[in-house]
Parts: C-alpha cells; sequence; structure tokens
C-alpha cells in the first residue's frame, strides 16, 4: 500500500501555512509546494509588463507563455520566473498588494490549477494555498485550515519585516491582510473556503511547533485507518 499521502494546507494570510507546511513536508521527507509563489511570479511579470491586471485574456494570455518553476534546493525554495531567480521580488509590497487582483480571473485560475495538479501528480506532496482542498487536491487524504486573528497575523509579519530589516507599519499591515482576504473570499472563482472535510485549526495562541505537530498527529492518524 502506497503510504505516501496528499497534505492540502489552506487559509487566509498570514496564518502560518508555508512556514508550518515546509516543516511537515520536512519531517515527512515529502515535497513541499508553495501555490501563493505561482500567482506571485504571475503577478510580478504581469507588473513588469505593465498590463492591466484587471483584464483577465491579457494576464492570462501572459500565463499562457510564462513558466514558473518551483525550485527545490538542500534547505530551500527558490522560485524561477522564465529562468530567472525572483524568490525575493515575489514577496515585494507591490506584488502582496496587487496579487489578488491577478489570482481572481477565473481563466488564470483554470490554467494554475492544471499546473498545480501536475505537480501533485505524485503523492508525498505538501500544498499550500487557498483552494488547494476545494479544488486543486479535492481527494486529499489530509485537508487543514488554518486560522489565526487579523491582529495576530499582522503582528507576525510585522516581527517578521523587522527582523529581516524592512520597514514595517502595524495599522498598514493589518489593513493590507484586511484586503487581501476580502478579495480572495468574495471572488467568484474558488474563493478561499475551508473544504468540509478539512480540519480547522486556529493558531492564534500556537507556535509553530504546536501547529506542526498536530498536522503530524493527523497525519499519523490518517496513516493508522489506511492500514
Ligand atoms: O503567504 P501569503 O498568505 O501572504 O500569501 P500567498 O500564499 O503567497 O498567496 C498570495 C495570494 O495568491 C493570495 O492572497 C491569493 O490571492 C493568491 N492565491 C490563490 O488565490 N490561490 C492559491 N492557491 C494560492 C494563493
Ligand atoms: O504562509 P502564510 O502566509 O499563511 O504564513 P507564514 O508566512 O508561514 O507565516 C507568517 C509568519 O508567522 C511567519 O513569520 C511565521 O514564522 C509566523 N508564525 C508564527 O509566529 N506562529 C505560527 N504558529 C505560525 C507562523
Amino acid at each position: 500500500m502506497n503510504h505516501n499521502l496528499a497534505i492540502a494546507i489552506d487559509g487566509p494570510a498570514a496564518a502560518g501555512k508555508s512556514t508550518v507546511a515546509k516543516r511537515v513536508a520536512a519531517k515527512l521527507s515529502y515535497i513541499y509546494i508553495d501555490t501563493g509563489a505561482m500567482y506571485r511570479a504571475l503577478t510580478l511579470k504581469a507588473l513588469r509588463e505593465n498590463i492591466s491586471l484587471e483584464n483577465e485574456s491579457t494576464v492570462y494570455d501572459i500565463l499562457k507563455n510564462t513558466t514558473i518553476l518551483l525550485k527545490q534546493n538542500k534547505d530551500s525554495q527558490s522560485v524561477l520566473l522564465d529562468d530567472q531567480d525572483v524568490t525575493e521580488e515575489i514577496r515585494s509590497q507591490q506584488v502582496t498588494n496587487n496579487v489578488s487582483v491577478v489570482a481572481k480571473h477565473g481563466a488564470v485560475r483554470e490554467e494554475m490549477v492544471k499546473r498545480q495538479q501536475d505537480l501533485a501528480a505524485k503523492r508525498g506532496v505538501v500544498m499550500d494555498g487557498r483552494d488547494i482542498g476545494t479544488h486543486v487536491i479535492p481527494d486529499a487524504e489530509v485537508k487543514i485550515f488554518l486560522i489565526a486573528s487579523v491582529d495576530e497575523r499582522a503582528e507576525r509579519r510585522h516581527k517578521e519585516n523587522i527582523e529581516k530589516g524592512y520597514n514595517s507599519n502595524l495599522e498598514q499591515l493589518k489593513d493590507e491582510i484586511r484586503k487581501r482576504d476580502q478579495i480572495d473570499s468574495e471572488r467568484e472563482v474558488s474563493p478561499l473556503l475551508k473544504a468540509e472535510d478539512a480540519i480547522e485549526i486556529d493558531t492564534t495562541s500556537l507556535s509553530i511547533e504546536q501547529v506542526a505537530e498536530r498536522i503530524l498527529q493527523v497525519v499519523l492518524d490518517c496513516k493508522g485507518e489506511e492500514e
């Protein structure tokens, strides 16, 4: 029996998805796939080409001619946009403020979901995003939905920015997170939504280790049931 599973981790901005997903993947020797990085890379390209981000067909045309590669290094991952390393650049404020507009287009999502499903074709994968449990891997054996209060999520990003030596304004971060959550939750195509069979974990007062441990326990239980 194949004991390698697909683990879907969804939730709003800065709930801890990628940090925890990476840990869980490392513990299980699974592949980690950051789907948000793919939408961010496309947003960067669209911004560079100075097109209207609201124009679905133009954004889609760009995506069709774009390769986005999530490259696994020994201890990290890099994101290659048409062979150029954009790992840092896709985290910029400008990309963050515009990515939800790019990600709301149906044609864009359809193409992205196809690419993501190809990446997740083999089990032994932890994938994080907004629609993984609902659309990308609806048959994932483990589905987790991470949440935390807006205040806590903004505090976490603020702390992270300060540690990296970036300028950071807590109130602005709260606004940005609220706005992005709203667009992601209200869009017509595959909005941010907890899958019916997902386990919700409120991480507001939990450490990264505690969240990772809980997910690993769910994985263990799931494997136990499969035996
Ligand atoms: O890490 P953070 O929460 O800031 O965001 P991210 O995971 O990098 O995703 C950036 C944006 O991409 C989200 O706000 C969504 O608009 C979009 N996204 C999406 O629509 N579907 C996904 N599966 C992943 C990300
Ligand atoms: O991927 P997502 O946007 O959901 O969040 P993230 O980038 O993994 O986490 C945002 C920040 O919160 C990072 O600096 C994490 O180290 C931190 N974090 C935390 O303090 N406690 C947790 N339980 C989870 C994440």
